[in-house]
């Protein structure tokens, strides 16, 4: 038999999974690291933790396993997408990561509009100057930090600084490298235009491949470390969503995803590629050779939740660890017993500012409606509805552009919350399945080693065999819900219009 690992970096942990060739979870394992919050809107993390936690992982489930390490044929990765890793001559990290929910770099993309021209950025890049991409952040540490721009020689994304680890190459793919703002996304090849433009060093960048293709072998050294082969091949692998993607099926015209980890996304799949004009959805490539996706961003889903639980309902966690539940099972109670609309209680879920569809930096979270008679069941619904209706504008405008989606999946953390996954089904008025492998990215990057190391014949040949729906969790819209959703969510967006403004005032003052 043959194996398979698939690595997940995530924000809060990296998981690592090591899969047979059919797909099934023979070990896994996961390791937490901080995130740092240096200035109001800032984000960071070490690399260097990212790194630990990939050894560390690989090596345990190497060891449950008690797999062979010659029958591991591949390994992918897959990770948060964006963040700016600089390493210096001696591949050593020159500072810390400025991660993908960093949004300090609002200067740095009016200089980057100006420099490339805001029409001609999204024809190439397919996407308008964003804070949460790479190229702004590469631009903010030479305007702030010159000494550390100077000694900066590789410019890496998070999962590719694994792959050095791991490897020894500096090597990237096209679906994460879609994400930092400097590939042609519709040529799929760094795009001289723009790194002239913007005076970046094209030797700084690394070599992209596609998804599925072989960049290296495990290096000695860490062969030793970790229990694995050097002839495992390492593929490209793919930014989390694109990885997701493979990992739930989603490979083929008329399939989309959405999940909510501590970001929240509507994913779906596209042969053609297709661009908003306005920018507020992105289109990357995604891991299938050839192919792209369009996807919508919600910048704090699950990490609306996770904020909600540590400072607003922090009696939950108390309660479960009582009653021997989880807190999620006591909120979802909650959630139950309060009817749509939260009594009257609307949630923004801008903690972070918002990517899709209003591309604010600025704009930050609002409880709007608060009365005396709320309870912390009121401010829960109201945040798990808010999160949906921002999912619900991006699937909206996916509509508008004419992307036809006749099978929505769900997955990540807020997939596995049924009453997460019904809301969902509710708003966007479409069934909503799950799959039956909840590995998400760990699998997807998995199926895009299988394919490198010449188990699969393609990444869509793969998931038709591997992936299926699970049909016990399907949810169906319920025509009724929708209706009364809806008057909410045409509220919801008004919010947003009616406090632009107020939200740069907020931010100047
Ligand atoms: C995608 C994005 C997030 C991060 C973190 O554009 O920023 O999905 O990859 O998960």
């Amino acid at each position: 038999m043959n194996y398979l690992i698939g690595i997940d970096l995530g924000t809060s942990s990296t998981k690592t999974v090591l899969f047979d060739e059919e797909g099934t979870v023979i070990a896994s394992a996961g390791k937490d690291y901080p995130l740092y919050t240096p200035n109001n809107g800032w984000a960071e993390q070490k690399p260097e933790d990212w790194r630990d936690a990939a050894l560390e992982t690989i090596a345990k489930v190497v060891k449950d396993s008690g797999v062979a390490a010659d029958d591991i044929k591949g390994l992918g990765i897959s990770g948060q997408m964006h963040g700016l890793v600089m390493l210096d001559e001696a591949g050593e990290v020159i500072r810390p990561s400025i991660i993908w929910c960093d949004q300090r770099t609002e200067k740095e993309c009016e200089e980057i509009t100006e420099k490339v021209g805001a029409k001609r950025l999204i024809e190439i890049t397919a996407n308008p100057a964003l804070t949460g991409f790479t190229a702004s952040k590469i631009l903010w540490v030479r305007n702030h930090e010159p000494e550390n721009y100077a000694k900066c020689k590789h410019i890496l994304l998070p999962k590719d600084y694994v792959r050095y680890i791991l490897t020894g190459e500096f090597a990237t793919e096209v679906s994460d490298a879609s994400g930092m703002q400097l590939l042609d996304v519709p040529k799929r090849q760094w795009s001289d235009e723009v790194l002239e433009k913007l005076d970046i060093d094209k030797s700084l960048l690394a070599k992209v491949y596609e998804s599925p293709e072989v960049t290296g072998t495990i290096l000695p050294e860490i062969a030793e470390k970790t229990g694995l082969s050097t002839s495992t091949v390492v593929v490209g692998g793919a930014g989390d969503n694109a990885a997701a993607a493979v990992g739930t099926g989603v490979v083929e015209d008329g399939k989309a995803f959405t999940t909510i980890g501590t970001s929240g996304v509507v994913f779906a799949h596209s042969s053609d590629i297709s661009i908003d004009p306005k920018g507020r959805v992105h289109t990357f490539c995604c891991a299938v050779p050839g192919a792209w996706h369009v996807m919508g961003v919600t910048q704090a889903a699950g990490y609306s939740l996770a904020w909600f639980q540590e400072n607003i309902g922090t009696e939950y966690a108390r309660k479960a660890k009582e009653q021997g539940c989880g807190a999620f099972d006591l909120i979802n109670a909650d959630v139950l017993k309060t009817p749509i609309g939260a009594n009257r209680l609307i949630y923004l879920p801008y903690l972070n500012g918002e990517r899709t569809p209003h591309l604010d930096a600025n704009c930050r979270g609002v409880f709007f409606g608060l009365s005396s008679m709320h309870t912390t069941a009121d401010m829960a619904r109201a945040v798990m509805e808010g999160i949906s209706y921002s999912l619900t504008d991006c699937n909206d405008i996916i509509r508008e552009m004419g992307i036809n989606v006749t099978e929505m999946m769900a997955c990540g953390g807020g997939a596995k919350n049924g009453v997460q996954r019904q809301m969902m089904a509710d708003m966007f008025g479409c069934d909503v399945k799950t799959v039956t492998a909840t590995e998400g990215p760990a699998l997807g990057v998995a199926i895009l080693a299988g394919v490198g190391a010449g188990i699969y014949d393609s990444v869509e040949d793969a998931c038709r065999k591997m992936i299926h729906t699970d049909p016990e969790k399907e949810c169906h819209p319920d025509a009724a819900a929708t209706k009364e959703y809806d008057k909410f969510h045409q509220l919801y967006k008004k919010l947003y219009t009616d406090l632009k403004d107020d939200y740069q005032t907020l931010a100047n003052l």
